[in-house]
């Protein structure tokens, strides 16, 4: 297939890029560079000896996504393009609507109006909220918490509606649990901007010396060690469910939810000692107070996917932080040194 990735260049999909190709689909690649680097396209090219087509190009920005399908013959899409920062999308919800849903309209309209209906849509286990009732299923109630999740449970209703107004439209919604890792390789992996919101590369930025301690959001919630329990999904794992997402969705039309994780939870403090164990190196960190927001626990029950996508999750804890280390100790700089 013809493959339409937006938001390539990112932490995700670049990971998807490097198996779209491996795998023999041909890759489109648009991104607007405001979360990533350019540097990625080389990596991508190192690591499956191929190259994608790249426009550096805004999804909002029609003229261009118009250009994109116009001179590209694409079978399908998978699209990552989004804002992802969920304080960033408290202090700026207008922002985030904006790129995130009318991202999307755009692109879908464009899509439409070239003859493609085939989409991959990244959405995330923030759409679930604080549930109580675990594992979650796709069909737990939604009740996301702030505007970032509002933005991909949006997303997940439009795509529903245009599906009921044209049956021809085939759909995969994927519901992300923690990704993290990084390709085996150590050549690409997650390159956040400024201070990390998320564990693992917080902690990978403590073991390499860029931030002295990691706070501990909080060890008085109802878990065994009273700290956060969450389904870390490795990358790579990850990845490989678009790709089965992707047959999927060609077998015939239809709109289908799945969740993606690994089906079970591990702790802040045992993601800290699996991160140990696999670098060497010791993580020092404090407690302090919880995050607003923050659920207890959330982990998935990946039995859809595994039925319907024969797609499950390979990759453990040990090998999470292996290839996060691999990935940060050789790029402590991330893509920046080129
Ligand atoms: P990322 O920020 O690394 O990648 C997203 C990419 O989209 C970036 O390269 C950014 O420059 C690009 N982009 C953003 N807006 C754009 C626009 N208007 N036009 C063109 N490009 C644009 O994030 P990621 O971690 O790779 O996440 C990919 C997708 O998965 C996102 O939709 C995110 O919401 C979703 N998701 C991520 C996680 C996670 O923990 N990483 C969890 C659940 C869901
Ligand atoms: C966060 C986002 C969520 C997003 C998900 C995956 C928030 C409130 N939620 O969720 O929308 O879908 O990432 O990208 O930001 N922790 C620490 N110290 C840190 C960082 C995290 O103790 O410096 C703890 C958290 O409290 C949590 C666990 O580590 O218990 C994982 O945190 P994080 O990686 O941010 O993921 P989520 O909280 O699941």
């Amino acid at each position: 297939m013809m493959v339409l990735v937006t938001g390539a260049t990112g932490y995700i999909g670049a990971h998807t890029c490097v198996e779209l190709l491996a795998a023999g689909h041909d890759v489109v690649a648009v991104d607007n560079l405001a979360n990533s680097k350019v540097q990625v396209l080389s990596r991508i090219r190192e690591l499956t000896g191929r190259d994608v087509r790249f426009y550096e190009a805004d999804i909002l920005d029609g003229g261009q996504v118009d250009r994109i399908f116009g001179e590209n013959a694409i079978d399908a899409v998978v699209h990552f393009a989004a804002l992802k920062s969920v304080p960033e999308s408290v202090a700026e919800p207008l922002r985030y609507y904006h790129n995130n849903v009318t991202g999307t309209l755009n692109l879908c309209a464009r899509m439409a109006r070239h003859g493609v209906r085939r989409i991959v849509f990244s959405s995330s286990a923030t759409v679930y909220g604080a549930s109580v009732t675990m594992p979650l299923t796709e069909d737990a109630p939604l009740a996301p918490v702030n505007p970032y999740g509002r933005t991909k449970e949006m997303i997940e209703r439009i795509l529903r509606d245009v599906y009921e107004s044209d049956n021809a439209w085939s759909v995969a919604l994927l519901r992300y649990f923690n990704p993290v890792g990084a390709h085996p390789s150590g050549r690409i992996g997650e390159d956040p901007n400024g201070v990390p919101g998320n564990l693992m590369p917080y902690i990978t930025q403590v073991a390499v010396g860029k931030r002295q301690e990691l706070v501990v959001f909080g060890d008085d919630f109802e878990t065994d060690d009273g700290t956060g329990v969450r389904d870390y999904i490795h990358v790579v794992d990850l990845a490989t469910g678009h790709l089965k997402a992707l047959d999927r969705i060609a077998a015939g039309p239809g709109i289908h939810t799945y969740n993606l994780g690994t089906g079970t939870g591990y702790s802040v403090l045992e993601m800290v000692r699996a991160f140990e164990r696999a670098s060497g190196v010791s993580i020092p960190y404090r407690i302090g107070g919880r995050r607003p927001g923050d659920a207890a626990v959330s982990y998935c029950d990946p039995t859809k996917a595994r039925t319907e996508l024969a797609w499950t999750a390979t990759r453990g804890i040990d090998e999470m932080c292996l290839d996060s280390w691999r990935w940060q100790s050789q790029n402590p700089r991330g893509y920046e040194a080129g």
